[in-house]
């Protein structure tokens, strides 16, 4: 199946062609450098960047795979969650390509998007199940995948508060680092001694698989007004507690369930203390571990055409007057009893014995 997949949910417009898990042409326009000035996307700068740039990018996208829109198969956007007028700009765009080639058209929920990334070539095709940490900047959620379709998902744990990617965002601006925060924490971190900094932990809460970074980035606020630190000490110790504090999660949630491997995902995941700590953690356990490329792990349009593909192939096309949905339903908790916990796997596997 050939999938054209179009991303507009934030500030990257980007637009790619997927067939059977390899990315036959793509296009990602960025528009960092313009937000980067006014401290963070700033939405209504983004929705026109949008629309200036879709045309140009789906066009290159199609130039670069040489492929004439008659030989799509299927037509995939981000439908959320997002900013809303980010996401019009490309569900516009997908309805209109979708009904002017006579084409299936198919939603793609951001966050699967993510995962998808991680299934693409050279990438093996993921297996099931598995546990998903999926990092973005609005997102931090851990979720147990069954099989390829949207309905196969399950949220074992999310952030309570800030998404990975807001906090790393929200401490660089107070350390007086330019947005992206990511990238600039990681970068300034390199030249720091984690152990020079001492930052709490996430306490007990009562979902064990969730977590908090409002705590953290209140320590680093205090840290930053009452005494003087080294601030590649602080960005090293802050990237280590927040890739620990993922790390233990994943590996324990994928440990006690049995997941076939680890994924990590989503823009963070391009963070490569949390991805060492990751590989280390699940090797430790023998649990198979994948990452993306760092460039396929922020947004791109191949991670929706894949995405897609598996949406279109679990439920069939989504209706032409498909809305945007910036706020989507979060993913379901398991049911008490549903899945197979750890202390019911020990009984039934003890009674086995
Ligand atoms: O997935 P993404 O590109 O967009 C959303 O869906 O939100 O993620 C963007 C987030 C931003 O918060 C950015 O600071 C973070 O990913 N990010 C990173 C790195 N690169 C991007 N965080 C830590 N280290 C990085 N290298
Ligand atoms: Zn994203």
């Amino acid at each position: 199946m050939r999938v054209l997949g179009i991303e507009t949910s934030c500030d990257e417009t980007s637009a790619a062609i997927v067939e059977d898990g390899q990315t036959l042409g793509d296009k990602v326009v960025s528009q960092i450098d313009i937000h980067r000035n006014l401290g963070g996307v700033v939405p209504e700068i983004a929705s026109r960047r949008h629309l200036e740039d879709i045309a140009p990018v789906v066009e290159t996208a199609l130039c670069q795979a040489g492929v004439s829109p008659s030989a799509i198969d299927v037509v995939a956007v981000t439908s959320g969650p997002g900013l809303i007028g980010s996401l019009l700009v490309g569900v516009s765009f997908a309805k209109a390509l979708a009904f002017g080639w006579d084409r299936p058209l198919v939603a793609v929920n951001h966050l699967l998007g993510h995962v998808h990334a991680a299934g693409l070539l050279p990438l093996p095709p993921l297996v099931y199940p598995s546990l998903a940490l999926v990092v973005s900047g609005g997102h931090t959620d851990f979720l147990w995948l069954t099989g390829p379709s949207p309905r196969q998902v399950e949220v074992l744990g999310r952030t309570l508060d800030d998404a990975a990617g807001e906090a790393f965002d929200k401490v660089a601006r107070l350390m007086g680092l330019p947005y992206p925060g990511g990238p600039a924490i990681e970068e300034l971190a390199k030249k720091g001694d984690p152990s020079a900094c001492a930052l709490p932990a996430v306490g007990r809460l009562r979902n064990r698989y969730d977590v908090s970074f409002s705590g953290l980035k209140t320590a680093v606020a205090d840290l930053l007004r009452y005494s003087s630190p080294n601030p590649a000490d602080l960005a090293a110790a802050f990237e280590v507690r927040v890739a620990d504090e993922l790390a233990s999660r994943a590996v324990r949630a994928a440990e006690e369930r049995r997941a076939r491997e680890i994924v990590l995902c989503g823009g963070v995941a391009a963070n490569t203390t949390l991805r060492t700590r990751i590989h280390e953690a699940a090797a430790a356990m023998g649990i198979p571990f994948r990452v993306p490329a760092p460039a396929l792990c922020t947004d791109n349009g191949a991670m929706i055409a894949a995405a897609g593909e598996a949406a279109y192939t679990a439920l069939g096309p989504s209706p032409l007057d498909l809305e945007p949905q910036p706020v989507v339903m979060p993913f379901r908790r398991p049911r008490p009893g549903g899945s197979p916990g750890y202390l019911e796997r020990r009984r039934t596997e003890g009674e086995q014995k």
